[in-house]
């Protein structure tokens, strides 16, 4: 078997180390069957699409994304809790994927992952001694149920619940929201796992008890020799807890690297937008969008093709990977825009979006009108709310109606940049397979010439 490369220059030093987890091209697809793909027709939700980076002993490692960008799937597929469809996952040099559910159980003891809701791990009917020492028996650790007793109270002890044998004859639902979470805390480092995945261990609790249990987990992380890989959406969070971070955006990393540099100096359109709609008390940002850019985050069944960020980008260009339904919704927003008589008159002439037909490089306007809509789109197509014309390479009058192509973008490769990892065609280059290449060589050799980075 091959050995996976390293993927360095992330700005830590823990490059010169060896990774505890190396994950290369990662993908969890789910697939799903129904009428609407027509049948016997399947297709895949991409949760996790093609994600690569190594996580060093003792670190933490956010992933950070908006809802539906792939973090717990990402989490859960590490620890193989989902099944990964491609790629690999290598624990001390071992690849987990291709594992049976019967060869992980030896290891499961060492991979531990902590719910973001209490209710998801522990059982509401057992005491809290029997559930926080469930994993104990289930990996045989202990030989009898005082040796276990023994065994919890001392983690609970150590997660601040004091004194710990007090709690153990109690149920979950007999303690608060704060003591929960550390139960749930305990029950995963009961067995002493070298590896935990966190999913937004503090999003179900008060802002006054979060700090407290961010705290304990980094506290817990230096006693115990911990490594994390931590879920959040909140990115002050993760900028208080993590050593470097993935920004995840529908399965993929947008930009990943050391935490204070991308706060810093984020060099991805989406990283700069998820940072500039964090409330600041900072003057220097007052004043800044604090919207996070139109719509919302997209299908993961069917991701935009290019960059999956086009539709949203404040920045895109014609190479970015506009596609026929990009011109759709660019039509249909400029219709939310527009007075009565105007969008009367545009809408007779380019008729109802819903009957537009869409393919990837392609879309088909019927028209009772052609010449007059294609002359039309020629003219407005730059004035629309997004570049989406920019890529347009031909609109083609029929007796019926118009089709207008796109040029293919294709999606934007990893670049090494100013000491992290970003994919967007305007940092490096990406070649197609045509041999022809987006963006300037140059600017790309530049961008890593020594001095760029810090
Ligand atoms: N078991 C599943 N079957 C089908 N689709 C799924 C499944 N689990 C997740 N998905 C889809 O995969 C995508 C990623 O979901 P995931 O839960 O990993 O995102 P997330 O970033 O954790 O979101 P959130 O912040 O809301 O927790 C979503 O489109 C979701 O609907
Ligand atoms: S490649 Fe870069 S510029 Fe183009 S859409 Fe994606 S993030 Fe924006
Ligand atoms: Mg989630």
């Amino acid at each position: 078997m091959t050995e996976p490369s390293p993927i360095s220059g992330t700005g830590t030093a823990a490059t010169t180390r060896t990774p505890l987890i190396e994950v290369r091209d990662l993908a969890t697809h789910f697939p799903v069957r129904g009428s609407l793909f027509g049948r016997g027709s399947s297709a895949a939700v991409r949760a996790v699409d093609g994600v690569s980076f190594d996580v060093y002993p003792g670190e933490v490692f956010g992933l950070v994304g908006e809802s539906g960008s792939g973090k717990t799937t990402l989490g859960r597929s590490l620890l193989k809790l989902v099944e990964p469809t491609g790629g690999s996952v290598r624990y001390k040099g071992r690849d987990l994927v291709p594992l049976s559910e019967r060869d992980m159980r030896p290891l499961r003891r060492e991979l531990a992952f902590v719910f973001q809701d209490p209710n998801a791990s522990l059982n509401p009917a057992m005491t809290i001694g029997q559930g926080v020492g469930h994993p104990l028996r289930i990996h045989g650790l202990v030989s009898s149920r005082s040796e276990a007793r023994t065994a919890v109270a001392e983690m609970l002890e150590r997660v601040g619940l004091h004194p710990g044998e007090s709690f153990l004859d109690k149920y979950p639902e007999d303690v608060s929201g704060g003591q929960k979470q550390r139960l749930v805390i305990a029950r995963a480092l009961i067995t002493r796992p070298t590896f935990v995945v966190a999913d937004e261990p503090v999003a179900a609790l008060d802002m006054s008890v979060r700090a407290k249990v961010l705290e304990l987990m980094l506290e817990l992380k230096r006693e115990l020799d911990l490594t994390y890989v931590f879920i959040t959406h909140d990115l002050a969070t993760a900028r208080f807890l993590c050593d470097r971070i993935g920004i995840l955006y529908l399965g993929r990393f947008a930009e990943w690297g050391d935490t204070e540099r991308l706060f810093d100096d984020p060099q991805h359109p989406y990283t700069r937008a998820l940072l500039d709609a964090i409330p600041l008390p900072d003057p220097d940002r007052r004043g800044r969008d604090k919207s996070l850019p139109r719509g919302e985050i997209p299908d993961a069944l069917q991701p935009p093709l290019g960059c999956r960020f086009h539709p949203r980008c404040p920045v895109a260009f014609a190479d970015c990977g506009w596609e026929g339904r990009d011109l759709v919704d660019a039509l249909e927003e400029r219709w939310t825009d527009v007075d009565e008589d105007t969008f009367e008159r545009e809408l007779g002439m380019v008729g109802n979006l819903g009957d537009a037909v869409v393919g990837d490089d392609v879309v088909r306007f019927p028209s009772a009108a052609p010449s007059e809509l294609a002359a039309w789109l020629r003219a407005e197509g730059e004035r629309l709310p997004t570049s989406v014309f920019s890529a347009v390479e031909d609109v083609e009058t029929g007796s019926d109606g118009v089709t207008v192509r796109f040029r293919p973008g294709p999606e934007p490769d990893e670049q090494q940049v100013a000491g992290r990892r970003v994919a967007c065609h305007l940092h490096g280059v990406t070649v197609r397979p045509d041999g022809t290449h987006v963006g300037d060589p140059a600017a790309a050799a530049s961008a890593e010439a020594p001095g760029s980075q810090r």
